[in-house]
C-alpha cells in the first residue's frame, strides 16, 4: 500500500467558523447524543449543512458529511489529520500503542510490516476455514427445536471470533481457548461501555466493571504472551498473522517487533476484526428477512453458481449479487458509522475555518444515506452496486472501510468472510425476524442492533 502524498495543509484562514447548535450551556450536545446519536448527526447536517460545529462539554468538535470533505481529510491532506485523541486514549486502554493509534512514520512502519499478512492470496488461504466454521455452526443449528428463535447477533459474533482467532494466531477461541475468547469479549464490552458512559469511574477505582476488566486484561496478557513465546521458540510458520508479526523485519532498518508490540497488534486485530464483520452479517440477515424479492435473487445466484456445494474462494468473483447484498447492507448499516480525526494545523474545509488541534467526526452514516448520492436512500436495493450504477458516484460517497492511506487493512478479509458465510448459510436456511421484535441501530464503537436479533430458521 502506498502512502498517499498529501499536499501541505492550507494556511490558517480568515474564514468563519462553521455554523452549529449552542446545546446545553455545560454539556453541549451530550444529551442529544445520548438520546439518539445517529439521529442527532443527521438532523445537524440537515439544519446546518455539510460542516457543523458541535459543542460537547465546552469543547467544539466538527462534524463532516460531504464526500469531498472526507477525501480532503482522509486522502489529500491526510498528514494534517491525526488519530483523534479521545478515541485513541480509549483504544490504548487495553491495546497499548498499535497500528490504529499511531501516526506518521511510526504508523507507516507498522503498516508496511503487517500489510503482507492481508494480501489477497494470504486471505484466500483462509477460505476453507471460513466455510468450515460456518458449516460447523449450521450443524449445531440443526438441533434447534422448530420455531425456537436463535440470537443471530450472538451466533455471528461467535463465528467471527472463531474465524479471527484461528486465522490471526491459530487458536480456537470458542473451543479449547474459550477463556481467551471470553477475555476478548469482556474487554471489548468494556471499551464500548467507556465510549458510551459520560463520566466513567477511573480505572484505579475498584468498581465491579473495572475489576472485571482488569481480570480479563490479565487473562489476555498471560495467554497472548505465552502464545508469542511459544511461536518464537518453535519458529513454526503457520501462515497466520502471529507468524508474520514474530518474524517480520523492516527491510530498510532490520528492526523487528518486540513481544509487547506483537501483543498489542494481535489484540487490536481481534478487536477491529471480529465484531465489525459480525454486525455486517447480522444486519444483512435482518434486511434479507424483510426483502423476500432480494432474497429470491440471492438464492437464484447461489443455486446457479454453487448448485448446493460449499463455496470456495474461486467462486467469489461469480457471486456478484451476494457481494452486492453485503455492500448495500453496509451502506444502510455501516459497522463503522463514522471515523474520527484530530487536526494538526488550522485548515479550511467547505469554506469554513477549522482550528488547529480540533476533533473532527466524519459521519459515514450521513453520507451513505444522502439523497444527493443515493436516490431513495432508505430503500434496500443491492442493484445500486452494479458497475453501471456505481460509475457516477463520488469515490468517497461509499466508505464502509474508510479511505485514503488508512483504509481498513482487513477489508479483503472481511469481505471474503462475509461473502463465504452468507453464501453458506443462505444455501441452507432462510432466517426470519421474530415478529414485533424491536430493531434499531445502536452506535457504540460499531453499529450494533439495539436489542439483539432473534430469528427463526426455515430450512430451504
Ligand atoms: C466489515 C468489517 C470491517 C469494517 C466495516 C471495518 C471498518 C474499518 C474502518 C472504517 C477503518 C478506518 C478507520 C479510520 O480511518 O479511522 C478501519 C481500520 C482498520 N481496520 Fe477494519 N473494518 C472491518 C474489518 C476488519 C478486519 C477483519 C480487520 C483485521 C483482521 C480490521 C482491522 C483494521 C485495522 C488494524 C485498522 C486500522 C488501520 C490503520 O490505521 O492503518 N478491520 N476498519
Amino acid at each position: 500500500m502506498s502512502h498517499a502524498t498529501a499536499s501541505a495543509p492550507l494556511a490558517p484562514t480568515r474564514r468563519p467558523l462553521p455554523p452549529g447548535p449552542r446545546g446545553h450551556f455545560v454539556l453541549g450536545m451530550i444529551p442529544e447524543l445520548r438520546r439518539d446519536l445517529l439521529g442527532m448527526y443527521r438532523d445537524l447536517a440537515r439544519q446546518y449543512g455539510d460542516v457543523v460545529a458541535v459543542p460537547f462539554l465546552g469543547v467544539t468538535t466538527f462534524a463532516l458529511s460531504h464526500p469531498d470533505h472526507f477525501k480532503h481529510v482522509l486522502q489529500d491532506h491526510n498528514r494534517n489529520y491525526h488519530r483523534n485523541t479521545f478515541f485513541n486514549n480509549i483504544v490504548k486502554l487495553f491495546n497499548g500503542e498499535n497500528l490504529f493509534t499511531t501516526d506518521g512514520d511510526d504508523w507507516l512502519w507498522r503498516r508496511r510490516l503487517m500489510q503482507p499478512a492481508f494480501h489477497r492470496q494470504r486471505v484466500a488461504a483462509f477460505g476453507a476455514l471460513m466455510t468450515d466454521s460456518a458449516g460447523a455452526m449450521l450443524d449445531r443449528w440443526q438441533t434447534q427445536p422448530d420455531g425456537q428463535p436463535l440470537w443471530v447477533d450472538r451466533e455471528m459474533m461467535q463465528l467471527t471470533l472463531r474465524v479471527a482467532g484461528k486465522a490471526l494466531f491459530g487458536v480456537d477461541l470458542v473451543g479449547e481457548s474459550h477463556a481467551l475468547g471470553e477475555a476478548f469479549t469482556h474487554t471489548s464490552e468494556f471499551v464500548n461501555y467507556r465510549l458510551g458512559a459520560p463520566f466513567p469511574a477511573p480505572l484505579f477505582i475498584p468498581t465491579r466493571r473495572n475489576r472485571e476488566f482488569q481480570r480479563a486484561a490479565q487473562t489476555l496478557d498471560r495467554t497472548i504472551y505465552a502464545l508469542i513465546r511459544e511461536r518464537r521458540r518453535s519458529g513454526e510458520d503457520r501462515g497466520d498473522l502471529l507468524t508474520m508479526l514474530t518474524q517480520a523485519r523492516d527491510e530498510d532498518t532490520g528492526e523487528s517487533l518486540n513481544d509487547e508490540q506483537v501483543r498489542n497488534e494481535i489484540a487490536l486485530m481481534m478487536f477491529a476484526g471480529h465484531e465489525t464483520t459480525a454486525v455486517t452479517l447480522t444486519w444483512t440477515f435482518y434486511l434479507l428477512s424483510g426483502h423476500p424479492e432480494v432474497e429470491r435473487q440471492l438464492h437464484a445466484e447461489l443455486a446457479d453458481v454453487l448448485g448446493g456445494r460449499a463455496p470456495t474462494i474461486r467462486d467469489l468473483p461469480d457471486l456478484r449479487y451476494t457481494r452486492m447484498v453485503i455492500e448495500e447492507s453496509m451502506r444502510l448499516y455501516p459497522p463503522a458509522w463514522g471515523v474520527a480525526r484530530q487536526s494538526v494545523q488550522a485548515d479550511e474545509i467547505g469554506g469554513y475555518h477549522i482550528p488547529a488541534d480540533a476533533g473532527l467526526s466524519l459521519i459515514i452514516n450521513n453520507v451513505h444515506r444522502d439523497p444527493r448520492w443515493w436516490p431513495d436512500p432508505e430503500n434496500f436495493d443491492p442493484e445500486r452496486f452494479t458497475p453501471e450504477c456505481s460509475a457516477d458516484r463520488p469515490g468517497f460517497a461509499y466508505l464502509p472501510f474508510g479511505g485514503g492511506p488508512r483504509l481498513c487493512i482487513g477489508n479483503q478479509f472481511a469481505m471474503t468472510e462475509a461473502q463465504m458465510v452468507l453464501a453458506t448459510i443462505a444455501q441452507r436456511y432462510k432466517l426470519r425476524l421474530v415478529p414485533g421484535h424491536p430493531v434499531r441501530p445502536n452506535p457504540i464503537f460499531v453499529l450494533r442492533t439495539s436489542h439483539g436479533l432473534p430469528m427463526t430458521l426455515e430450512r430451504r
